[in-house]
């Protein structure tokens, strides 16, 4: 199988097989299919968050349920089970179209909604867990199924168990979201707010088409240029480190953790070091967005790879913080 379609990056890369699950059975069959002929295995989404340096030596397993149930609701809120192959903005859409609040500041981020909880995403103030009451899915080995609820997925930035005990050890089916039914809208970051004010009365529309139109601004479309949206996490320093570079560099952007830890934007340090816009051969770093890095045609995984360890050496000589990959690298 090519798997070229099945990356954002858009990048060549080889699979021995590959299995859609359109179902709970699937899955389950899928399961012990795999548990007869052990091989290498790897869970594909949409593809968005990945980088193949190689072709893949084993079986990969493609989730496409794409059922939206709603399962209950109250005066103040719904409970909605998503599969895990739905389109995450598809979701996002159905929600704003059924005026459920919640999940519009996610718009238009690329990928499906079982990757969601996976590397609990993120933008614009709100993340995935923001709004996650369960996970559902399936653990390999046992092929047991499993619910966890909102507290055991133990969600942080970019980070769950999906990512850290349980890595590669889980399939997805469905996501259970609890959305709510009363107005309430989170403008807080950068000039959101602003934005959505210049467009009019604020809506749940017209936020999720002023998140549509920033992302559009700043962010490649995958099917213009390859791309797995940012490629590095922001980075955690601590204040000493913090106070040192705000010395040298007094416009650095900044977002407080805790009184010792701040979180500062990879995008800006890349930009910093001198790499927004520069490429080595066919692997770039985007124009708009320093923490993106694209495929300019026909790049392979290892060039993107060879550009990132570049600039992270850059980045850590200049500020003596290491920024890490939040792509996974395969
Ligand atoms: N910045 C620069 N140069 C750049 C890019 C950013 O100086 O080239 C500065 C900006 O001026 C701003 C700050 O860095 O002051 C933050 O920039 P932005 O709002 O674009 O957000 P980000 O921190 O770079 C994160 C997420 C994005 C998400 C945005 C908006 C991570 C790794 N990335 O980026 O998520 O859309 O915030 O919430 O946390 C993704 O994960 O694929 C993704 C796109």
């Amino acid at each position: 199988v090519n798997l070229r379609t099945y990356n954002t990056f858009g990048i060549e890369a080889k699979a021995d097989e590959f299995i859609t699950c359109n179902s709970i059975d699937d899955i389950k069959s899928t399961l012990k299919y795999l548990k007869n002929n052990p091989q290498p295995y790897l869970i594909l989404g949409g593809g968005s968050n990945i980088l193949f340096c190689k072709d893949f030596e084993g079986i990969i397993i493609h989730p496409q349920i794409t059922d939206i149930t709603l399962l209950k609701q109250d005066d103040s809120n719904v409970w909605l089970e998503v599969g895990a192959g739905v389109v995450w903005d598809d979701l996002v859409e159905h929600c704003v179209n059924n005026n459920w609040y919640g999940l519009e500041n996610l718009s238009y981020i690329p990928g499906n909604v079982g990757a969601s909880p996976v590397q609990n995403i993120g933008a614009y103030g709100v993340e995935a867990k923001d709004c996650i009451e369960s996970v559902n899915g399936f653990y390999i080995d046992s092929t047991e199924a499993f619910e966890l609820s909102n507290n055991e997925c133990r969600f942080a930035y970019r980070q769950s168990i999906f990512k850290s005990e349980l890595k590669n050890k889980t399939i997805i089916s469905s996501v259970v979201f609890k959305l709510n039914k009363q107005e309430s809208y989170k403008l807080n970051y950068g000039d959101v707010k602003e934005q959505v004010e210049s467009f009019g009365k604020v809506t749940l529309r017209s936020v999720r088409q002023t998140i549509t139109n920033i992302r559009k601004s700043k962010l490649p479309e995958p099917e213009e240029m390859g791309n797995a949206g940012s490629f590095f996490k922001n980075p955690v320093i601590g204040i000493e480190l913090f106070q040192e570079i705000k010395g040298q560099y007094p416009t650095i952007p900044s977002y407080p953790i805790s009184e010792q830890l701040v979180k500062v934007p990879a995008g800006w340090l890349i930009e910093q070091s001198g790499w927004k816009g520069k490429a080595i051969g066919d692997a770039a770093v985007h124009s708009k967005q320093a923490l993106v890095l694209i495929n300019k045609g026909n790049a392979t995984g290892n060039d993107i790879l060879k550009l990132a360890h570049q600039i992270i050496k850059d980045v850590n000589n200049q500020f003596n913080i290491t920024i890490e990959p939040e792509v996974n690298i395969i």
